[in-house]
């Protein structure tokens, strides 16, 4: 078996990262993937990035000892931490990580005024300020985070008068402020895509880095000759969690995910 045919490498801290995956597998329908969320270590996103290094690293391995030919770090958090070290540590691995898509915000914000939603470590960390640095050009780039919308997403919680309220109070001073442009800067926000459009209204564009991460991920295979052959028929997808799979799997069904196998992983043994 050549190491093409070897699957894709996915994880995020849960089902976040699936919004990642449906890009890839639209974009790479030959490709088998392999996504790991971390449930047992859900949510990342208040975590030091030492423990978020380390959480990542031992996805990593997971991930490589299953034959992944690339790891998607499919979590703006965990690439916010870790992403540099990952690529120091595993020099021979292809990653591709999140960056909040605050270069195509700033290209298409009319008002000047832009938003990012994201975890709080990731409204933090030096990975966003160096974004904004590099690319806000002349856009006022607007910062919220927004603890608790993953532990609803990851509830399925997506219409519930709590999680609706939640939004209202971070989605409100960013569109008080002029924001015609919102950054959806944490891998599980685009399943709350049609609340944050209906609170935000029709005149307000929100961003995903996903499709972008995916067609990067499609560009280093490409350039490494590490595709899967087209032809080889239609790809499979493995779902593995550290936590609770019968709870995986009603998600995977609840949020419309593409049907897949569905594992135990155990990230601590080797
Ligand atoms: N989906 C992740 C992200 O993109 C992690 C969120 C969390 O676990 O807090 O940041």
């Amino acid at each position: 078996m050549t190491l093409g045919s070897h699957p894709i490498g996915i994880f995020d801290s849960g089902i976040g990262g699936a919004t990642v995956l449906r890009q890839l597998q639209r974009l790479l329908p030959y490709e088998d993937l392999l996504f790991l969320a971390d449930h047992a270590n859900c949510p990342y996103g208040a975590r030091p990035a030492a423990e978020l290094r380390a959480l990542s690293a031992a996805n990593t391995r997971w991930l490589l000892d299953r034959g992944a030919k690339q790891i998607v770090v499919a979590c703006n958090t965990a690439s916010a931490a870790a992403l540099h070290w990952l690529r120091r540590e595993f020099a021979h691995v292809p990653f591709v990580g999140m960056v909040p898509a605050v270069k195509p915000a700033a290209a298409q914000t009319r008002s000047g005024v832009v938003g990012v939603l994201a975890t709080p470590t990731t409204i933090r960390g030096a990975l966003l300020d160096e974004v904004v640095l590099r690319w806000a050009g002349g856009a006022q780039v607007l910062r919220q985070g927004c603890p608790g919308l993953v532990e609803r997403i990851e509830a399925g919680e997506l219409n519930t008068p709590s999680t609706l309220a939640l939004l209202e109070t971070y989605l409100r001073p960013l569109l008080a402020a002029g924001a015609d442009t919102l950054v959806l800067g944490c891998t599980h926000y685009p399943f709350l895509a049609p609340q944050i459009q209906q609170i935000a209204g029709s005149h307000v564009r929100l961003l995903d880095a996903a499709p972008a991460v995916a067609r990067q991920a499609g560009r280093v295979l490409a350039e490494r000759g590490l595709l899967r052959p087209v032809g080889a028929g239609a790809g499979a997808i493995t779902y593995a969690t550290t936590g609770d799979t019968t709870a995986l799997a009603g998600l995977i069904s609840r949020l419309a995910l593409p049907p897949g196998l569905v594992v135990r992983a155990d990230t601590t043994a080797r």
